[in-house]
């Protein structure tokens, strides 16, 4: 029997309620901050990649799955969409009769692929939804507005367990000597790190921070911090952030060590974790990245956003949550019909019922009484509506609550009235 590729998996009817209750709460977050949805390609120009997110991360540099087109082009499926959305909006000129400083608000919601280790929470085909403010302005208002939406948003799917991580990244020109000075840090603890430390140190030092080893966290507490290294602009700017953050009553804490795992960010980093996740326990991560536009190939703009993996939010949600979002996608009713001239009136009444907006379910096969109860129980329906010859003649039906198994004989008006009810 052919199986799903390692990392990859099915999404099963009996969890999909739980997805589209993220999806539905997101998308309601989005529609109250003024975001639209965009939908780019899931294929993209490898460059998009290796020039947006960056040659040395571990994204680009081992993580991808590129291939070559059969007309020579290299092609690569998304391991995130900022670099797309940003590629969207120069190339369709989005920012096209907008008012000085004023940004463009675009949401996404779909896969992504990256070859990691899978584990739990961990996959290779993954789901984000993520959201983008894009424009001339990168006023620190447009990143607390960000992070109040998204603690609205986590607030209305109960989940209330979660740290906000912040931290300023600062900008391009001030990251260069920050990272000489690391480098040399580094090189005088080089011995003592690891395999993977190591490479970091020859590709991109700043990477040294994410490494999990315990041993080599000891040594990384002791390197320093692009915080110190900031200079009095990006130290106004996150200064400003913070204030309004906490202005909105929003609980951050700073992480000088935070830096992100791609190489667009400059400024305001953050990250979200969730509280019961384990060891893949970042939920939303994000950030300002005022020079992607120009490292793909587009006029200076300025850009700040977030993604969170739905696959973890999903993961997230309290129990109490999940039970109350299955049982309202329960089904309202089943009808159960007895021979053949019930099971045509049968899906004669369906039909009403289905026309009248009521989820009714019903089973195409003649079964016994006992056997078609049964069916109507798994069904998951709160309620069975049973049709033999005596209900037709009488143009009434009876119905019976599965819960309490009370039961009446109604007309189908007075049906559709009490289940909409
Ligand atoms: P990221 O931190 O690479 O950022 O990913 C964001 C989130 O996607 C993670 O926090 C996690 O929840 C989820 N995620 C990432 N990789 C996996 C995986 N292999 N399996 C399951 N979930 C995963 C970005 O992608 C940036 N584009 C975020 C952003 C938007 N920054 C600015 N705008």
């Amino acid at each position: 029997m052919i199986q799903t590729i390692r990392g990859t998996r099915d999404i099963l009817p009996a969890d999909i309620p739980l997805w589209q209750r993220v999806e539905e709460a997101a998308r309601e977050a989005f529609r109250r901050y003024g975001y639209s949805e965009i939908r780019t390609p899931i294929i993209e120009k490898t460059e998009l990649f290796t020039r947006g997110v960056g040659e040395a991360t571990d994204i680009v540099h081992k993580e991808m799955y590129t291939f070559t087109d059969r007309n020579e082009e290299s092609i690569t499926l998304r391991p995130e969409a900022t670099a797309s959305v940003v590629r969207a909006y120069i190339q369709h000129r989005l920012y096209a009769n907008r008012a000085p400083g004023e940004v463009t608000k675009l949401y996404y919601i779909g896969p992504m692929f990256r070859r990691e280790r899978p584990q739990a929470g961990r996959y290779r085909q993954f789901y984000q939804i993520g959201g983008e403010v894009i424009g001339a302005s990168d006023d620190p208002m447009i990143e607390a507005e960000v992070i109040e939406m998204l603690d609205w948003f986590l607030i209305s799917l109960g989940i209330e367990d979660s740290q906000l991580l912040v931290n300023s990244v600062g900008d391009s020109h001030e990251r260069g000597p920050y990272l000489e000075k690391l480098r040399e840090s580094i090189a005088a603890v080089l011995d003592r790190l690891c395999n993977d430390c190591r490479h970091r140190y020859e590709t991109n030092a700043l990477r040294v921070f994410d490494c999990k080893f315990e041993n080599c966290q000891e040594i990384i507490a002791g390197l320093p911090t692009i915080t110190d290294a900031i200079g009095a602009e990006s130290r106004a700017h996150f200064e400003q952030f913070k204030s309004h953050l906490d202005a909105r009553c929003i609980a951050y804490t700073v992480n000088p060590r935070m830096v992100r795992g791609l190489d667009y960010y400059s400024r305001t980093a953050f990250e979200i974790i969730g509280g019961h996740l384990g060891a893949q326990n970042t939920l939303v991560g994000g950030g300002r990245y005022d020079g992607l536009a120009e490292t793909i190939g587009g006029p200076p703009t300025k850009g700040f956003g977030f993604a969170f993996g739905l696959d973890r939010m999903v993961m997230s949600m309290p129990e109490a949550e999940a039970a109350r979002v299955r049982e309202r996608a329960r089904p309202d009713v089943f009808l159960v019909h007895l021979g053949e001239a019930a099971r045509n009136h049968a899906a004669f009444i369906a039909r009403k019922l289905r026309a009248a907006g009521l989820a009714a379910g019903m089973d195409f096969t003649d079964r016994k009484m006992k056997k078609a109860m049964a069916l109507a129980s798994e069904s998951g329906a709160r309620f069975a509506l049973i049709i033999g010859d005596n209900e037709i003649a009488a143009g009434v039906y009876a119905l019976k609550n599965l819960e309490t198994g009370e039961q009446q004989s109604l007309d189908v008006e007075a049906i559709i009235e009490k289940l909409k009810r």
